[in-house]
Order: structure tokens, then sequence, then C-alpha cells
């Protein structure tokens, strides 16, 4: 296979050429979409560090759900802002908190919509933590409970799917032992199993409200340094009956969705973050780079890094331009 017998410009000659040879191929059905949803009714408050994405009411996060199906995006994963934060977090496990009556909505008008709840405290407590304070350091296993409990709760508003984001010991099983205790044997865990302490994570807690109140949360999300460890984080996952696991943030990662899509046989997500977002968007309105081209450039990396399943603020955008192809 050398030049001049092998001359692999023939097989770029042609777009119809091109498209036969194409090794990786984005597809709405990998597709999932984030939505924030808040108390009241009629709300369509833009994020300033996200252009595009909303903090919902739940009427209107219905509307935006439904709209994400229509577009051919089959599941929308839910955070919630609940009305009064506390120590605990306990709005998680409130039979009637935001996110049990989102989910009820978005079921009732959309119910083959894939509905995901993302399971963690830091947009409930009022430190902003990931858990249970303990003299101002995470504690680990009385956070598991109370995981429990919330998940559970999920699980009776019918949710589909939920991800437990908190990066805390035994998150995992935490969820799938409550959960079949339960007998919600057929809810799916979706891992946050490898993520990172990033800073990428930036205007998502603008969003939400969710900055901690003092620290950082390094000790308990991994340090970007480690790669190894990210096999490990996934492993024990795996272990603990994980369904999907999961890489976040996706751009500066990639390494580490084709190492853990390389050594497990699980569907592998990757979290494409709201600081990733944020970049895009502030350069295409700026109109220094084609946005839509970059955004399709930039998804169809994260699939080729070997990621199944990609959660995006771009899905819905990318969705119509994929409809369009
Ligand atoms: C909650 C959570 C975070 C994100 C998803 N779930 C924030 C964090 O860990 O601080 C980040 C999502 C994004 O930046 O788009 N644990
Ligand atoms: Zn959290």
């Amino acid at each position: 296979m050398d030049f001049p017998n092998y001359r692999p410009r023939r097989m770029r000659r042609s777009v119809a050429m091109r498209r036969m040879v194409r090794e990786t191929r984005l597809d709405r059905d990998n597709l999932v979409y984030p939505l924030f949803v808040v108390p009241g009714q009629g709300v369509a408050q833009e994020i300033p560090s996200m252009p595009g994405q909303y903090n919902y009411s739940i009427d209107r996060a219905v509307d935006a759900a439904s709209a994400a199906f229509d577009a051919g995006v089959p599941a929308v994963i839910l955070f919630g802002i609940p009305e009064n934060k506390d120590a605990v977090g306990s709005d998680t496990w409130n039979s009637d908190g935001i996110i049990q009556r989102a989910i009820r909505a978005v079921k009732k008008v959309v119910p083959d919509l894939t509905v995901i709840a993302d399971a963690c405290f830091c947009e409930y407590t009022d430190h902003g933590h990931c858990g249970v304070l303990i003299d101002g350091y995470l504690d680990n296993d009385s956070s598991l409970e109370n995981l429990g409990r919330a998940v559970v709760s999920y699980a009776r508003a019918g949710v589909d799917m939920v991800a437990p984001s908190g990066m805390l010991d035994g998150f995992v099983a935490a969820c799938r032992e409550s959960l079949d205790e339960e007998n919600f044997e057929n809810v799916v865990v979706m891992a946050y199993s490898a993520k990172y302490a990033s800073a990428y994570y930036g205007p998502f807690r603008d969003a939400v409200d969710s900055a901690p109140q003092q620290g950082d949360r390094t000790t308990y999300q991994m340090d970007p340094s480690n790669a190894l460890e990210a096999i490990r984080e996934v492993r024990l996952d795996v272990t603990e009956g994980a369904d999907i696991v999961m890489v976040k943030p996706a751009l500066a990662y990639l390494d580490i969705i084709r190492t853990v899509r390389d050594e497990f046989d699980l569907p592998v997500a990757a979290y494409n973050v709201s600081g990733e977002y944020a970049l895009l968007k502030a350069a295409g309105q700026k109109g220094w780079i084609d946005y839509d081209r970059v955004m399709m450039e930039t998804l169809l990396s994260i699939r080729r890094a070997g990621a199944d399943i990609i959660l995006t603020y771009h899905a819905v955008e990318a969705a119509k331009i994929l409809a369009r192809r």
C-alpha cells in the first residue's frame, strides 16, 4: 500500500464516495438534552453564560422537552432548582419536589421520551456541596442513604433513568440497591463514573446556583491529571451495577473516553458540559467561527473518541441539522 499504488485521495473525490467510507457517524439517537427546571409558571429565563439555554418552570420545560422530542432527540436529563435549599438537600426526596413534579409532567405529555434525572445534592443544599457536610468535609456514607431515598422517589414519579453525579464512593451501589429493594429493577443507572473537578462547569453552576459556598469539589471529583484512576472509577461503577458509564467533561478528556471505550463493554456516555457550550456560543456570536460547522465537528469528535451517547446543550440544534442530511 505505497504511493503511487495507493492514492488516498481516490476515495475523497465525490460526496457519495466520502459518505460510503465514512467511519464515524453522528446520529440523533445518540443525543441527550439537559433541561433546567425552576419553580413558578410561564418562566423561561435565559441563562446569561449559556445563550439559547433557559431556566424553565415545569410547564415550559414540558414544551421544551416536547420540542426536543419532535426534533428527534430521544432523551432529556432534568436538573432541578428547588424553592428551598437546606443543609442536606431534602427536596431531592420530597415526593412533591421540583424534579418529581417535572418528571410526572414530562412523562404525561411525551411518554416516549426517555426521562433521566440527574441525582445529586449540590442544587439542593444551602452550602452547594454534593451531599451532607460534617465539619466542612463532605461525609460520604451519610449522603448515600439520602441518595437512595431520592432515586426511589424519582422512580415513583416515573423516571426511566437516574444519573448519580456526585462522585461519592458507593453512589452507584446505593442507587441500584435502593431501586431494587422497592421493585424498580427496570430503572436504568447511568453513572457519572469519571467526572473531573473541572472549571468547565462554571456556567452550569450559575444556571442552578450550585457553586460551593466554601471550598471546592476537589475532595470528591477527580484530579484532571489522572487517567489510570478513571479506569478504577469506571470499574467500581460497573461492579456496583451501572448500566451506562460516563466521562465528563468531554473535550479536554477525549483520551479518557477512548480508554474507557477500549477497556469496558458497557455503553459509554460523554457530557459535553456547559463551559464547552459557552466557548462555541461566544465565538459563534462574535462571528469568529462558523458555529454550526464547529458544533457538528465537535460532537463528531466525541463520537470518534468512542462515546455512544452525548449529553449536550447543542442537542436540539444538532438534531435539526442532522434531520436535513
Ligand atoms: C452536579 C452536576 C454538575 C454538572 C452536572 N451535574 C456540576 C458540578 O459538578 O459542579 C455539570 C454540567 C455542566 O457543566 O454542564 N453534580
Ligand atoms: Zn453535585
